[in-house]
């Protein structure tokens, strides 16, 4: 059920909200150990207003880079890229907590770089929180944003910036020393003031173990249905690419709608079937 009315006669951009009021950090936070948490990713003001209604959170996520731009990965995406589309997805929604990903080199710095760039997302966009990647190595940039009124979400096991580190996407965990890290990742991550952790492309018994380890609620992506929460990259659970990792689910195959509904166009278009008379104008009387 929707929560707005669109009048495509007059715009297609400024829906009428209901009255409602959007979740916010504390009440997603309390969430912990409580009915999971339904996160997706939203990249555009429509697709936004159409998640809103069914989701906890929508997370801008800078996977926008590969799915929007057709980049080969996430690091060459711009806290400018971030903020035109965090701007759109909080004006498409009125119920779910907006967070906008911190893109690679907008923080990793020093945590008064942190700031700064996510003083501008919070501002530019009206979003309420944020999200970047680390464990350990940015539990005092986490302490900093927190302490100065930036509510962080932290990302955790496999993270797509480290590409270049990782060597790939493979999932993480696998060695003891690597399961063990992780652990700790997360609790550094928690200690610090995160108010909830992504934790990303891990084994299973690694991500059950995180969940019961810290009190801050995990969303999992190729974790475990363990997890206090879920999120998909909305480009990829429609079935707009052939290709998805293995933690993917698609419950739809856009694409190939897409591509049926668009060949019935241009064989209308040829054949001159489109537009037939109720798509055109006639002279009055
Ligand atoms: O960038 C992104 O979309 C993300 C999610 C996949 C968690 O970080």
């Amino acid at each position: 059920m929707s929560t707005y009315q669109i009048d495509t006669s007059t715009s297609r951009a400024h829906p009428t909200p209901a009255p409602m009021r959007r979740l916010t950090v504390p009440a997603l936070r309390n969430a912990k150990g409580k009915d999971p948490i339904v996160v997706l990713t939203a990249y555009t003001i429509r697709m936004a207003q159409i998640l809103d209604p069914h989701c906890d959170m929508l997370l801008v996520g800078d996977s926008l880079g590969q799915v929007l731009y057709g980049l080969d990965s996430s690091i060459p995406v711009s806290l400018d890229m971030m903020i035109a589309h965090g701007a759109a997805v909080v004006r498409g929604s009125y119920h779910s907590l907006v967070v906008i990903d911190m893109p690679f080199g907008s923080y990793e710095e020093s945590p008064q770089q942190a700031f700064r760039s996510a003083a501008r997302i919070l501002k530019e966009t009206g979003a309420a929180a944020v999200k970047l990647e680390g464990g350990q190595a940015m539990a005092e940039t986490i302490a900093f944003l927190t302490a100065r009124g930036v509510p962080v979400v932290g990302h955790i096991g496999l993270t797509p910036q480290s590409v270049n580190v990782l060597g790939g996407y493979a999932a993480r965990g696998r060695s003891q020393e690597e399961y063990s890290r992780l652990i700790d990742d997360a609790r550094a991550v928690a200690g610090a003031g995160a108010f909830a952790v992504v934790v990303e492309g891990v084994v299973e018994p690694l991500a059950i173990e995180i969940t019961k380890a810290i009190d801050i609620p995990t969303i999992g992506i190729g974790g475990s249905a363990q997890c206090d929460g879920q999120v998909l990259v909305i480009d990829d659970m429609l079935g707009m690419f052939d290709r998805v990792p293995r933690f993917v689910k698609k419950y739809e195959q856009l694409a190939e709608r897409i591509d049926a509904a668009v060949a019935e166009y241009a064989a209308e278009v040829r054949t001159r079937a489109f537009p037939a008379v109720e798509q055109t104008y006639q002279p009055k009387g």
